[in-house]
């Protein structure tokens, strides 16, 4: 069964909400993660107008918009209230002209046509109907605005160095327990027509998980999953985390994730200017 912890933060305990904070964290200091985020966001124009951020958690992503771009409104939702609190105390968004708002992702309190630039980064891998998310992101998105999607393909994370390789089967726990849509971003591009946007760009990148503490979070969560659920003790447990860390310093890989990426307008009214802030 799968029950995405994403999926739940607006009603779990503040040590679940410690946790994954910490993990968004570790992934925003991973140098691949972040040199992908950074590459998404060269190709998303955040300056012509009010940008909203769907699922920004505590903030990771927000605090590179508001560096980028320090003269326009930009907005963070997020349904976990203990996040948006993380994300309003982060340094890296003090300061901006940043709004945060608690709201669930297929039901955005916005009028229609709000926003000139709507990012998603790893939002819709967690939200049980990506289609009515996108609808949404359709309806505050102004005419000639822009949707960007970054998020993983976490069917095709792999942690093996050979057959039946045990960390893959952490791999498979951690996903049960944190990704509700496995594949669906396959389909990206189709969706995001689907809801009307026109489609700009779309690609994907290759993650390498070597030495680094979100690679370790993957299989620790994975591990932790098993444990809890009584699969295998704790023996077992400490020795698959050790053996994580062995690999990555003495194979120098860990594993990778696929992470898929799109670009889209709305088409401009007829007739109409672009708008700006
Ligand atoms: C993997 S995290 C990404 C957070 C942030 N974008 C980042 O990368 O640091 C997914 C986020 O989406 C939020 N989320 C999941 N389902 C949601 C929904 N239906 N409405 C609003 N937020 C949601 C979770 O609370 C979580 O903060």
């Amino acid at each position: 069964m799968n029950d995405d912890v994403f999926s739940s933060l607006a009603t779990c305990d503040r040590e679940t909400t410690q946790q994954i904070a910490s993990v968004l964290h570790s992934r925003r200091q991973d140098p691949d993660q972040s040199q992908m985020l950074q590459r998404f966001l060269t190709a998303v124009d955040v300056t012509s107008g009010p940008v909203l951020e769907i699922g920004c958690g505590s903030g990771e992503l927000l605090a590179d918009l508001c560096d980028r771009a320090p003269a326009t409104t930009v907005v963070g939702i997020d349904h976990s209230v203990d996040l948006l609190r993380m994300a309003g105390r982060s340094s890296g968004t003090a300061g901006n002209n940043l709004k945060l708002l608690a709201a669930d992702a297929h039901r955005l309190p916005f009028a229609d046509e709000s926003f000139s630039t709507v990012l998603m980064y790893t939002l819709l891998s967690h939200t049980p109907d990506i289609r009515s998310v996108l609808q949404e992101a359709y309806r505050v998105c102004r005419p000639g605005g822009q949707i960007a999607v970054l998020d993983g393909d976490y069917a095709s994370t792999d942690f093996s160095l050979g057959p039946h390789d045990p960390l893959n089967a952490c791999v498979t726990a951690w996903r049960a327990h944190y990704v509700v849509n496995t594949h669906d971003l396959r389909s990206l591009p189709r969706l995001l027509e689907a809801a009307g946007f026109q489609l700009v760009q779309a690609g994907a990148h290759d993650y390498t998980a070597a030495h680094s503490a979100y690679a370790y979070t993957i299989i620790d969560r994975g591990v932790d999953t098993m444990l809890d659920s009584g699969t295998i003790g704790k023996d077992l447990a400490r020795s698959l985390k050790d053996e994580a860390r062995r690999r990555a310093h003495e194979e120098g890989f860990l594993g990778s994730i696929t992470y898929r990426f799109a670009l889209a307008r709305r088409r401009p009214s007829a007739g109409t200017a672009p708008r700006t802030a």
